[in-house]
Order: structure tokens, then C-alpha cells, then sequence
């Protein structure tokens, strides 16, 4: 995969540097609830301090706000990063959103924040599928380079578009099977099994959209109605009872795909088996969670559910690879071309 010029080969020294970091997070009663995505970027602001840049702008998109808009405001985000990095070099700029330029890729935006900046890194994977002010116009008119998070996303996730350790094992759930047709049919052809749970498997199952052969859950945790106290049991996934709901897979189930992804050597996982968020039936999920974090082989997620998955399963510090990118991520590894990572020159 064709990497960009990294952060690392530029000269910041006494220079005022633009960063433009994903550091759309969840807020909770005004503030940050989870923290990963400013964590995770600060390796790329703290080399920029090393070297002795003079200021350090960083700007990101918070939330889809239409305009400015109260909820949205970065004070939070602010508030965080300056207790993780305590510099008075560095400045957030409010959010990027509040400008309706941003996602036209305006130019008389993209100048507005690269005034007075002498480079331009962009450290946010998570928005480089975005062709925007901030993402991809600001990297036409300064000399642009790639941050440490983008460029260490694109050398991990890009290991599963090569030539893989196998047997390579996709493990994929959710909803929604058409969010996931793309990457499953670029990545799903070349691996060796493809397990699929969650609402999608019933989708396959039904009308399979894919050229190769899913593996399908084996029974499933039945709910007498959508509710986290509803009554359960445990049916074969083909004969659900009439009226009753798939919520989770089934303890067979788990042992099988916990079983398929022990025997593999590099292992990709996107989207939860059930609606994990209720005890009732976070078993699968946690199941799979479980058996990445086991594997010795190499093992990445991606998606925000399955993240946070990871997470309430108390693993996350086992797995290989842990994206910061939900639609960035299925794009790369759908086969496309990221725009934020197409405007830096190569390395
Ligand atoms: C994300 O959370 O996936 C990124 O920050 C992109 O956000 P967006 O889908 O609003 O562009």
C-alpha cells in the first residue's frame, strides 16, 4: 500500500504547525465520555513538541452539527487534551463543523486555517475518508505530512489487503449487512472463513449477497420481545418461533466461531454478535471478544461497537490492533482510496 510522507521527515523546528486530529468523541452531560481518540492522538502532538515546533493548532470535527451549534462545542475536547498535554504551545481550534465550508472542501476555509501555519499534519484516520476544509484542502496549500496514528492504521489495517498468515478468519455482525457488502467482498474473497452473527446473519441467510461461503451462526438466543428483561431461550437459528427475536448467538454457536478463530493466524473482527449492551445477551459478543484476545496470531478490530466490545470485555490491551477509524477503516478496506491520505505526497 502506498504510504504518505510521515510527520517524522519533517523539519517543525520554530515552526507553527496545523494538526488536524479525529477527536470526535462521545460526550456525556458536557463531557468527554470516552477519551481513546484524544489519547490516541497525542503521540503525533508530543513528537511535534520534541522537536521544538513553536505552536501547535490542532483542529477536528465534533459530532454532525449543521452549523454553530452549543452541543457541539470543542470546550470539552479542549478541557481534556490540556490536561493530557500541559503545553501552552498547543491551541484546539473550535469545531470544524461550525464552519459550512468544512465539508465542501471550501478554499476560502482551508486558508482561513492555514494562516499563519508553516505545515500541515493530518493525524486523523478516522476522517480520511472525508474530502474536506481540514482533511484534504488545507493539504494544498502548506506541505503536508502524515501523523503517527494515520500512518500506523494504514501499515496495520493495509496488512490484511497483502499477503496474510492464514487461515485468515473474518468475524462480522451488526444490523446491517449492506454497510458491510463492500469490505466483506473485498476482504471476504481472500480469507479462508467468513463468520458471520449479529441481525446481518439472518439477512445472508435469507438473500446471501456474497460470491464465497459464510459461516452462519448454529442457534441463537431467542427474546420474547426487544427489551433487555425479555424472556429467552435458546432455538436452532432456523427456527426462530414465530414472534420471538434473534438477539444474540447461541452457546454452540460460540464455541464453534471460539473454536474457528483459535485455529487462525491472523484474525479481523467488525461488528457485535447481538445487542451486547444488555447482559442478556452480550455472551456471544464477549465470546468472540474472548478468543481474539487468546490468539497468538495477528488480530485487529474495527467499528465503533465492536471496539467498545473489546473494551467492556476487559481485552482490549490483547488485541493486535485496535482502529480508531469506523467508515474510514470499511472504506481502506474495501479497496478505496482515503482522500486525506491521497492529498499527502508519498513517502
Ligand atoms: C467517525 O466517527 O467515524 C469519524 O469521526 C467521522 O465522522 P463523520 O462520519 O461525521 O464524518
Amino acid at each position: 500500500m502506498r504510504l504518505p510522507r510521515s510527520v517524522e521527515a519533517a523539519e517543525v523546528d520554530g515552526k507553527v504547525v496545523l494538526v488536524r486530529s479525529d477527536l470526535n468523541v462521545p460526550l456525556e452531560d458536557g463531557r468527554v465520555a470516552d477519551d481513546t481518540r484524544i489519547r490516541s492522538s497525542l503521540p503525533t502532538i508530543e513528537l511535534l513538541l520534541e522537536r521544538g515546533a513553536r505552536e501547535v493548532h490542532v483542529c477536528s470535527h465534533l459530532g454532525r452539527p449543521k452549523g454553530p451549534d452549543d452541543k457541539y462545542a470543542i470546550a470539552p475536547v479542549r478541557e481534556r487534551l490540556r490536561e493530557l498535554v500541559g503545553d501552552e504551545r498547543v491551541t484546539v481550534l473550535e469545531n470544524t463543523r461550525f464552519n459550512p465550508g468544512e465539508t465542501k472542501n471550501d478554499e476560502a476555509y482551508a486558508r482561513e486555517l492555514a494562516e499563519g501555519c508553516d505545515v500541515f499534519v493530518n493525524d486523523a484516520f478516522g476522517s480520511a475518508h472525508r474530502a474536506h476544509a481540514s482533511t484534504v484542502g488545507v493539504a494544498q496549500l502548506l506541505p503536508a505530512y502524515a501523523g503517527l496514528l494515520l500512518l500506523a492504521e494504514l501499515e496495520n489495517l493495509g496488512k490484511l489487503l497483502g499477503e496474510v498468515e492464514r487461515p485468515f478468519v473474518i468475524v462480522s455482525g451488526g444490523a446491517k449487512v449492506e454497510d458491510k457488502i463492500g469490505v466483506l467482498e473485498n476482504l471476504g474473497s481472500r480469507a479462508d472463513e467468513v463468520l458471520i452473527g449479529g441481525k446481518m446473519a439472518e439477512d445472508v441467510r435469507s438473500d446471501n449477497p456474497f460470491s464465497f461461503d459464510a459461516v452462519l451462526p448454529k442457534d441463537v438466543v431467542a427474546a420474547s420481545s426487544f427489551s433487555p428483561d425479555a424472556d429467552t431461550q435458546v432455538t436452532p437459528f432456523d427456527s426462530l418461533p414465530e414472534g420471538w427475536l434473534g438477539l444474540d448467538v447461541g452457546p454452540e454457536t460460540r464455541e464453534d466461531f471460539a473454536r474457528r478463530i483459535a485455529g487462525a493466524r491472523t484474525v479481523f473482527w467488525n461488528g457485535p454478535m447481538g445487542v451486547f449492551e444488555w447482559p442478556k445477551f452480550s455472551e456471544g459478543t464477549f465470546a468472540v471478544a474472548r478468543a481474539l484476545a487468546e490468539s497468538d496470531g495477528f488480530t485487529v478490530v474495527g467499528g465503533g461497537d465492536s471496539v467498545r466490545a473489546v473494551h467492556d470485555a476487559g481485552v482490549a490491551d490483547r488485541i493486535s490492533w485496535i482502529s480508531t477509524g469506523g467508515g474510514a477503516a470499511l472504506e481502506l478496506l474495501e479497496g478505496k482510496e482515503l482522500p486525506g491520505v491521497a492529498a499527502i505526497p508519498n513517502a
